[in-house]
């Protein structure tokens, strides 16, 4: 192949996209560029498949009508790029594609100049999908080539731009805040910045701007937004990454009314960006009633299937195991399920297994099985007295042909393990509704949770969330009990936003500091700034934030977070592409005063 036939810079210039070009354009003299998507010699006759942004487009290379192009046309290969001119033509009748946006149009190009080769691919972009994701993400530019990306990523576009828009109108000011900073406590670990200047020192990469927003309300601006990288080191999930994107918000003057009617209409635009629609007000659901009913703070809302709770008929039950727990603030709860009264021993036994593993740690799972027939199947049912069966039958509404999985332990497990049961019949006997968008708000959180670890309490959301005004008395008494002034918004089972009204009030922050143990010294050094600024004029304020890319795979419909960032992380928190993190030189280790000290 020689080197000759490479354009030595592009004189032709694009005037159309390949996937734009319809019959309205018959006749028309266009010039599109592209990379060559396929290419077949049929018996002389080359045909390519030109490709963009916006779709491909056929080109035919014929060597009785131009045969300087068809000499050109006989290097091409997969991804070489190249610009084209010629005519636009109809198609011969026959050879139409319907399945093609341009399949009734191709061109016989009159000029073309090849502006680069590619070697062979380490992977066919229409096989990706099949390839392991490591040579995906290790090749990403050329994952990204595919249409299925471009699409995700122009609607990701989109909606960041539809959300701008809808926010500008609504008078919030696009601010930056500081990406070298101090810890801002988010519930994860921080990444961690050498500083060259001050050995020793480091700053943190921020998990959320939270610090910096109310910073914000008290400098005087009343309404904040940012589009604001945030960073946290944690255990990642197929929703989860170290480096994400939240649509970041905060006002002052406000009330959490205030905040929840300017998300709602910022949501409603995202999603008519997405093709989507949805109306507020969004319903709302008590924190309480969402782990009662489901077993989670952000329930899949697109079907029922709720928790129905018989621990005080077990209690007075003989079933030992059942009532024991029951006695000892433990609780029973079921499931009520159509559909699995055929279920063999092996499926029945999977369903146990899946609550049992480690990761939800049910101690059994039990069932019986109410036939079509009167009878019933169960390991458990001769325990029972008929009056408790019927009880419970009438507690379940129970039909001819469910059945009732029963869990029993400590809420906690009882709400994981029957939890996680839900979601998984949910989607095998498909009773989620794929059409519907359960958005909901989840309200009347606890302000703190019992940490056991750490044995003494901690902030829920963060410690700057306000208690709810009539709860404040109880930060004295009993401060468990205290609920925030918090909501998270909820899509399909996803958390996709959370956020909180604030403490303007120094006193009241460092009484919650206290609450959560940080002693005085600790809050000084750790947010003296916060305290200063609270002490020299603070507004009432709160706000709320976004998980974009959360967000963005709800409403592209991709399963893992990874296909909605450009450039994600692996599961081990890598780079593939750049093959980050990598280490330092000796120069630079010294320059910032640090030692690598070998893992054993
Ligand atoms: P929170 O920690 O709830 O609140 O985060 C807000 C939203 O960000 C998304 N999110 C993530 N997305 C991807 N990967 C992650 N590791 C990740 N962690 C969080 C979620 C979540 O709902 N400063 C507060 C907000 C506030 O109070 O205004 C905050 O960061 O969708
Ligand atoms: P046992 O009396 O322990 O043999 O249990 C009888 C049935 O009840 C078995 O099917 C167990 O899986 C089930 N079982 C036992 N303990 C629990 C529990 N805590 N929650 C749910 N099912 C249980």
């Amino acid at each position: 192949m020689s080197s000759e036939t490479i354009a030595k810079s592009q004189k032709l210039k694009r005037s159309h996209y390949c996937g734009e070009l319809k019959d309205s354009d018959l006749g028309k003299t266009v010039t599109v560029a592209g990379w060559v998507d396929t290419a077949r010699d049929l018996g002389g006759i080359i045909f390519i498949e030109l490709r963009d942004h916006t779709g491909r487009f056929q080109i035919v290379a014929d060597p009785a009508k131009n045969k300087d192009v068809h000499k050109i046309f006989e290097q091409l290969r997969h991804e070489f790029v190249i610009v084209i001119k010629g005519p636009i033509t109809k198609r011969p009748q026959g050879t139409e594609n319907p399945n093609s946006l341009t399949g009734t149009v191709e061109m016989y190009p009159t000029e073309i100049e090849l502006l680069n080769r590619s070697k062979p691919l380490p992977f066919m972009l229409d096989q990706a999908e099949d390839v392991d994701e490591n040579l995906r993400l290790k090749y990403r530019f050329l994952d990204l080539r595919r249409e299925k990306m471009q699409k995700t990523f122009f609607i990701r576009h989109k909606i960041t731009q539809a959300i701008r828009s809808k926010l500008n109108g609504l008078g919030f000011f696009e601010l930056e805040t500081p990406i070298l900073t101090k810890a801002t406590p988010e519930g994860a670990r921080d990444y961690l910045v050498p500083s060259r200047v001050q050995p020793g020192k480091f700053f943190a990469l921020p998990q959320s701007p939270q610090l910096f927003k109310q910073l914000f309300m008290m400098s005087g601006f009343p309404r904040y937004y940012q589009i604001a990288r945030c960073f946290r080191d944690e255990d990642l999930r197929a929703d989860r990454q170290p480096e994400f994107t939240q649509v970041d918000l905060e006002m002052s003057f406000i009330d959490m009314e205030d905040v929840i009617g300017a998300v709602e209409e910022v949501l409603i635009c995202a999603f008519e960006a997405a093709g989507a629609k949805v109306a507020r007000p969004f319903p709302r659901m008590d924190y309480d009633k969402a782990m009662a009913l489901y077993g989670s703070d952000k329930p899949d809302l697109r079907f029922g299937l709720e928790f129905v709770d018989l621990t005080d008929i077990m209690a007075k039950s003989e079933f030992k195991s059942f009532a024991d727990i029951a006695k000892s603030s433990g609780e029973v709860k079921c499931l009520c399920v159509s559909g699995i009264s055929e279920y063999s021993r092996k499926e029945m036994d999977d369903l146990k297994a899946l609550t049992m593993s480690k990761e939800f740690g049910a101690k059994g799972l039990a069932w019986i099985t109410f036939k079509t027939d009167g009878s019933m199947s169960s390991p458990i049912v001769k325990f029972f007295k008929e009056d408790e069966i019927n009880a419970m039958k009438e507690r379940a509404d129970v039909k001819p042909g469910d059945t009732m999985l029963f869990i029993a332990d400590k809420p906690q497990i009882v709400a994981q393990a029957l939890g996680k049961l839900r979601l998984h019949l949910g989607e095998k006997l498909s009773l989620i509704d794929e059409g519907k968008h359960a958005l909901t708000w989840l309200v009347n959180f606890p302000l703190f949770e019992y940490d056991p670890i750490e044995k003494r309490l901690s902030s829920a959301h963060h410690p700057f969330t306000s208690p709810k005004s009539e709860d404040i008395h109880l930060l004295d008494s009993d401060p468990q009990k205290a609920k925030a002034a918090a909501y998270d918004i909820v899509y399909n089972g996803t958390e996709i936003g959370g956020g909180s009204i604030r403490i303007h009030n120094m006193e009241l922050q460092s009484k919650v500091f206290k609450v959560i143990g940080i002693d005085e010294n600790t809050a000084k050094e750790k947010f003296g700034f916060l305290l200063d600024a609270l002490s020299l004029g603070a507004p009432p304020h709160g706000g709320l934030a976004l998980g974009l890319d959360r967000l963005v795979m709800l409403l592209t419909g991709n399963k893992s977070i990874r296909d909605v960032i450009a450039f994600p992380k692996t599961q081990t928190a890598a780079c593939p592409l750049t093959d980050a993190p990598s280490e330092a030189g000796e120069k630079q280790l010294k320059e910032l005063h640090i030692r690598i000290v070998e893992p054993k």
